[in-house]
C-alpha cells in the first residue's frame, strides 16, 4: 500500500489513519448515518489518498486523471500551492473569527468576487457554508423582497438536499417521500435531446407561463434556474432561454436567481459565469463547490437593494465568512485570474469535445453536449427510440476508471456520464481521455 506519511506535527497525539480498504468500509458502515450508502461511486468506490493538479492517486498508488474533480469542487487543482499558502497563513494567524467581530477577509472576499460580477447592479455577497444553504438563502431573500411566495424551479434541476433545496430540485431520486416545502412549483426544462416539447424552445417557454398561470398566485418570489444542469445529466439551457424565462419571471413580479454551483467561475470557458452568454444579468447568484477549491465555502452574491431587504431582522450563520475558507475563495480567484483557467477550460474543453464528438459515432451514444469543461456523454440502447441506457454508461465509467481516468454518472436515468476535470487539466490530459474513452466505448 502506497499511503501517504502523515505530514509532520500534523495528529501527533491522534491514532493514525488506517488505510486498509476493508476495514475502511467496515468502519463507514458501522458508524456513518446509513444514507451515506446512497451516494456513492463505482461496484467498488475508491479509497483516495491523495491529489496534485487534475490527478489523484489511490491507496494502493494507482493515479487516476480526475474528470469530476469531487463533484466539480476542485477547480483550480489539487494541491495548488498558492491556495494552500493563503489557508495555512491565515490558519496560523486565527482560524475563525465569527461576522459579530471585524476581520478584514470576507469583506476583501466579497470586494474581489463582486469585480468579477457584470456591472449594472450593486452587487453584495452573503458568505455560507454549502451550495444547498445558499439556495435556501436566495429563496428567503427573493421572498422578502418581492412580498410573493411562490417560486418557480426546473424538473431534472438539482439544487441540494436540505429541506427548501430539495422541494425545488427536480429528481425523484433527491426528494425524500415527505410533505416538501411548501411553494415550490415546477416547469418543464428545455431539454432538446428528450424534453416535453422536443427541440423547440418556445414550447418550455410556454410552459413557464402556463406554470405561473396554473399553479401559482400569478405573482411569483422567483425562478431557480442552473444554466446547464449538472447533476440532471449536463442539460445547457439553449440559446435564449434564460434571457426569455428572466422576462417571463420578471413580469410575474419575480427575481432570476441563478444557480452557479457547477457552472461558475469560468468552467464553461467562454464567459466567466455561465449566465453571461445568454446575455442576462440575473438578480441573485448561488455559488459553491470551485469557489473554495475544496475548502467549505459558498456564497450568495445579490442585488444590494434585494439584499436590504432581509435586513430587519437577525441573519447569520456560524461558519460562513471563515476567514480560513475566505482565504481560500480569494486565491482560488487570483489562480483563476493569473493562470489564464478560463482560457484553459475553453481550449482544453474543446479537445475533450472532440473526443466525445469521436465517441459519439458509436451507436449506443445519443448525444455529446455541454461546453468548456462541464460536458457530458448519453447512452442509449436505440437511437431511434433514445431509450436511456444506464448499463453501457456503467460500463464504460468502470471501463475508463480501469484505464485511469474517473468520470461521475448521472441524469434522471443515470446513463450520462459528466466530464468536468479541474480547470488545469492539460492538452495531453485531454489526450490521454481521449483514448480511453475510445476504449472503453469501443469495448461495448
Ligand atoms: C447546481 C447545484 N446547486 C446546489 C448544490 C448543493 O450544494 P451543496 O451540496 O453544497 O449543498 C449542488 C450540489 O451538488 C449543485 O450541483
Amino acid at each position: 500500500m502506497n499511503a501517504p506519511d502523515t505530514p509532520p506535527g500534523l495528529a501527533a497525539d491522534v491514532p493514525p489513519l488506517d488505510w486498509d480498504y476493508a476495514r475502511t468500509a467496515a468502519r463507514r458502515e458501522r458508524f456513518l448515518a446509513p444514507s451515506l450508502r446512497t451516494f456513492t461511486a463505482f461496484e467498488r468506490p475508491l479509497l483516495l489518498a491523495r491529489g496534485k493538479g487534475a490527478h489523484v492517486w489511490d491507496a494502493d498508488g494507482k493515479r487516476y486523471l480526475d474528470c469530476l474533480a469531487q463533484n466539480l469542487c476542485i477547480s483550480v487543482g489539487y494541491d495548488h500551492p498558492r491556495v494552500n499558502a493563503a489557508i495555512e497563513s491565515q490558519m496560523r494567524a486565527i482560524q475563525h473569527v465569527t461576522t459579530m467581530y471585524y476581520h478584514p477577509g470576507p469583506a476583501q472576499f466579497a470586494e474581489e468576487l463582486v469585480a468579477t460580477f457584470p456591472a449594472g447592479h450593486d452587487w453584495v455577497v452573503h458568505p455560507v457554508n454549502s451550495g444547498a444553504e445558499a439556495v435556501d438563502l436566495a429563496v428567503l431573500v427573493a421572498r422578502l423582497h418581492t412580498g410573493n411566495f411562490d417560486v418557480l424551479a426546473l424538473r431534472n434541476s438539482y439544487h441540494g438536499l436540505h429541506f427548501g433545496a430539495m422541494t425545488a430540485s427536480g429528481l425523484a431520486l433527491c426528494r425524500q417521500p415527505i410533505a416538501g416545502a411548501p411553494g415550490y412549483v415546477h416547469a418543464h426544462n428545455p431539454d432538446l435531446y428528450r424534453g416535453a416539447y422536443g427541440d423547440r424552445v418556445d414550447g418550455y417557454l410556454d410552459d413557464l407561463r402556463r406554470v405561473i398561470d396554473s399553479s401559482t398566485s400569478g405573482a411569483v418570489a422567483g425562478m431557480l434556474v442552473e444554466p446547464i444542469q449538472g447533476y440532471g445529466g449536463v442539460i445547457p439551457m439553449p440559446p435564449g432561454y434564460l434571457r426569455r424565462a428572466a422576462e417571463i419571471v420578471r413580469a410575474a413580479g419575480g427575481l432570476l436567481v441563478v444557480d452557479e454551483v457547477q457552472t461558475g467561475f469560468g468552467r464553461t470557458g467562454e464567459t466567466y459565469w455561465c449566465f453571461e452568454q445568454d446575455g442576462v444579468v440575473p438578480d441573485a447568484v448561488v455559488l459553491s463547490k470551485g469557489i473554495g477549491n475544496g475548502f467549505p465555502l459558498a456564497a450568495l452574491v445579490v442585488r444590494r437593494d434585494v439584499a436590504e431587504s432581509m435586513a430587519q431582522r437577525k441573519f447569520f450563520n456560524t461558519y460562513g465568512a471563515n476567514p480560513m475558507a475566505c482565504a481560500a475563495g480569494r486565491a482560488v480567484l487570483r489562480v483563476i485570474a493569473d493562470e489564464g483557467m478560463q482560457r484553459n477550460a475553453l481550449e482544453v474543453g474543446t479537445l475533450f469535445g472532440r473526443a466525445l464528438e469521436r465517441a459519439a459515432t458509436h451507436p449506443r451514444v445519443g448525444q455529446v453536449r455541454g461546453r468548456g469543461l462541464m460536458r457530458g456523454i448519453e447512452f442509449v440502447r436505440d437511437r431511434a427510440t433514445r431509450e436511456p441506457d444506464d448499463g453501457s454508461a456503467a460500463r464504460v465509467q468502470e471501463g475508463l476508471r480501469e484505464r485511469g481516468v474517473i468520470v461521475g454518472r448521472s441524469g434522471q436515468y443515470r446513463n450520462v456520464l459528466r466530464i468536468n476535470p479541474p480547470m488545469c487539466v492539460t492538452a495531453d490530459d485531454a489526450a490521454f481521455f481521449g483514448d480511453a474513452l475510445d476504449a472503453a466505448v469501443g469495448a461495448l
